[in-house]
């Protein structure tokens, strides 16, 4: 007999990358490296370890629930107002807040089929229902999902760039998908890697909060400020919207050291600076690498790299587990052949291309 409510039981888990420690354990590894999670390969943002170390005595209070400091901080860093802001657990707990803040039990979500997943997962744990469509050249097909709306469909997730593809839908892109579109759909653009792009067509989003009612931008301090393991995100949207996020988010969502930290980070511009440096001197030498090797890549505007190994990706991601190389496999994304990179230190990245070769016998 089954406990869990009906429509749980065919709902797949979310399998995350795996963990340093767990690998060293399975194969008695002292080095472990982690390119699976695109999380930021220096480390945590300094001044925001600065402002964790200052404020740990403080635990013992709860955090301030409207994130009053932070809130201030990113309204003067998007010139937007306090309350066009909604904090997150990380933006993973924003998706979940807007589903059920948002999608009637009527009502279901539209996104891609080869996207973060958590926006289907999610969805499907509040049993709503959930329509993907296929990505053309690796990148989201706006046309098709347009033509998939219809009077029940609540929400559509975008992920810009896009998480595993690495590819990016253009401002011209946006303005088509956009016109015409009914005001009661909401769009959301997660834009977890936006800091990574540097291209002159990404879509200028803050200018659609600004004068539209039913855009939802989420961003996080996960990748850019090196604080994954904080859980820090956050929503941009019109009032009306935050309104509604605000009382669906637990009072006390984001802790007190994720608060301090991320609001010290926003000042790390030079440390912003460097990330963007080494990420992309590593994707170049990826590219390089990967051409060498005649592999297959999709051109990247984030922080990893999606790799066709012209072969069982899965298997591969477990050959290289005993090199002490954690990627990512992406039998659940539905791309058998490939696996995902985040990119690495110099050195991360010279031993991934090392493990690779051995796996792949070159
Ligand atoms: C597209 C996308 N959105 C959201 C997230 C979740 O980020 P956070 O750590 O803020 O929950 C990720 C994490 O990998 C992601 O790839």
């Amino acid at each position: 007999m089954v406990l869990a409510r009906k429509h749980l039981i065919k709902v797949a888990p979310y399998q995350a990358g795996r963990p340093i420690e767990e690998v060293k354990r399975q194969f008695a590894l002292r080095n472990v490296i982690k390119l699976a999670s695109n999380e930021n390969p220096l480390g945590p943002s300094p001044k925001a370890l600065v402002a964790i170390k200052k404020n740990l005595h403080l635990i013992n209070r709860y955090p301030d629930a409207n994130g009053f400091y932070l809130k201030r901080k990113l309204a003067q860093v998007f010139n937007v107002s306090l309350a066009n802001i909604v904090l997150g657990n990380g933006s993973d707990e924003l998706i979940d807040i807007i589903v059920k803040a948002f999608v009637e039990k009527d009502e279901g979500i539209i996104t891609s089929e080869g996207t973060f997943l958590e926006y289907k997962i999610i969805s499907q744990v509040h049993g709503r229902k959930v329509t993907t469509v296929p990505l053309r050249n690796f990148k989201y097909d706006l046309e098709a999902i347009k033509k998939k709306i219809n009077p029940k469909t609540k929400v559509v997730f975008i992920s810009n760039p896009n998480n595993p593809t690495g590819t990016y839908v253009t401002q011209y892109e946006i303005e088509e998908f956009l016109h015409d579109l009914p005001e009661d759909l909401l769009v959301v653009f997660d834009e977890a890697y936006d800091v990574f792009i540097d291209v002159d067509d990404f879509p200028k989003s803050l200018e659609l909060v600004r004068n539209q009612k039913n855009i939802i931008i989420l961003k996080t301090f996960s990748k850019s400020f090196g604080l994954a393991g904080l859980r820090i995100g956050y929503a941009l949207a019109h009032p009306q919207l935050v309104r509604y996020m605000e009382i669906v988010r637990q009072p006390f969502n984001v802790n007190f050291l994720a608060q301090v930290a991320a609001e010290a980070a926003l000042e790390d511009k030079e440390f912003l600076k460097k990330t963007r440096q080494v990420i992309l001197e590593g994707k170049n030498y990826l590219y390089v690498a990967l051409n060498k090797m005649g592999l297959a890549y999709v051109p990247s505007a984030a922080n990893f790299i999606l790799i066709d190994v012209a072969r069982d990706g899965a298997r591969v991601f477990r050959q290289m587990l005993k090199y002490g190389v954690i990627v990512r496999d992406m039998q659940q994304y539905g791309l058998k052949d490939f696996i995902r990179v985040s990119i690495g230190t110099k050195e991360e990245n010279e031993r991934f291309i090392r493990a690779l070769k051995k796996v792949l016998q070159y």
